[in-house]
């Protein structure tokens, strides 16, 4: 299949995607965007027990386990639609979801009876895998901005058997007035720029992309981010995430939170054995950053996983 070439993306998102990545992860990045490497999980329905591997093998794929988390199969890079007209991922046994994705739930280190907050939830497929982790103990609250996205957040999670989360839909910047010091983990899947999500064969994804909606991004996500800490019970973590490479929606946000010190936080190491991943950056354009900012991570594409951010924050008291 032919793809159209790189340079059909805006020039100046071109521009920077070089600054930021660096040669040799932009190459590996430039190799995904034509066709990115699928995984699938294994939702936790008990008809089928831990078959994935088996049942993947007999359609003809040849499933790889991801080193760190064993309910979830490494596909490759083939093609959507092979995998979605599989009939476990039709009455979702599997279902598709990135590494990225997973790993970003995983990172949280959420135990059996922790109480847990979704703060940007929907379609819900984390907090599908947050409630999994949670082992049936321990509250789970999913915030979501859309009223049309909470329905489809509904929906999927009773299509999984999932009852016992608590949905609520409404801006998340005001979720932190009203569930102070309530939770052990948040997850802060906030809305950005999705540059990690660009494909070449979909217009759609970069369409709306610009700095100065950046811009705009970034002041939410520090509401966002800022609302989550509030949440939390001292010793409690956040774990702020996106799928987005530019750095005001990364590094600068978790820079301007730490440096307001509205909630006493501060940044620690992201706890998983990640393969590829880089540090946060030390600052970009004008700004430096506070040195605490290499504990943040950044996902690079060319182990299977798409471009991500991941930092991790624990209140102090
Ligand atoms: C990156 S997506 C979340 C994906 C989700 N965590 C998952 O894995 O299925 C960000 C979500 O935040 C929602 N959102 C946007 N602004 C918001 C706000 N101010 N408060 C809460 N949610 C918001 C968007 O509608 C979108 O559903």
């Amino acid at each position: 299949m032919s793809h159209p070439p790189v340079t059909v993306l805006p020039e100046a998102f071109l521009a920077r995607t070089h600054r930021i990545l660096g040669q040799v992860d932009v190459a590996a990045w430039e190799a995904s965007l034509a066709c990115p490497s699928l995984t699938v999980r294994w939702t936790g329905k008990p008809d089928r027990a831990r078959l994935g591997p088996e049942y993947l093998e007999s359609e003809g794929f040849t499933p790889q386990p991801v080193p760190w988390f064993d309910e979830a199969w490494k596909l490759g890079a083939i093609s959507r639609r092979l995998v979605t007209a599989l009939d476990w991922v039709r009455e979702q046994t599997l279902m598709l979801q990135s590494l990225s994705s997973i790993a970003a739930v995983m990172a949280m280190g959420v135990e059996p009876g922790h109480d847990v907050l979704d703060l940007c939830a929907a379609p819900g497929a984390k907090t599908s895998l947050i409630h999994r982790r949670q082992q049936g103990r321990g509250i789970l609250v999913a915030n979501e901005l859309s009223r049309a996205r909470t329905r489809r957040m509904d929906s999927l999670l009773r299509r999984l058997r999932i009852k016992d989360v608590d949905i609520r839909t409404g801006p998340g910047e005001a979720v932190g007035g009203t569930y102070e010091r309530c939770f052990d983990r948040v997850l802060a899947d906030v809305p950005c720029s999705g540059e990690g999500r660009f494909h070449l064969s979909d217009s759609a994804s970069w369409s709306r992309w610009s700095e100065a909606a950046i811009r705009g991004l970034a002041k939410r996500q520090a509401a966002l981010l800022e609302s989550a800490c509030r949440t939390l019970r001292p010793g409690g973590r956040v774990l702020y995430a996106t799928c987005t490479m530019a750095p005001e929606e990364n590094e600068q946000v978790i820079d301007r939170v730490l440096r307001r010190g509205r909630t006493p936080m501060e940044l620690v190491p992201v706890d998983l054995p990640l393969d590829g991943v880089r540090p946060g950056l030390s600052g970009w354009e004008d700004n430096e950053f506070l040195p605490e900012i290499k504990h943040a991570v950044r996902v690079v594409p060319g182990t299977g996983m798409t471009p991500f951010f991941m930092a991790s924050l624990r209140r102090l008291e």
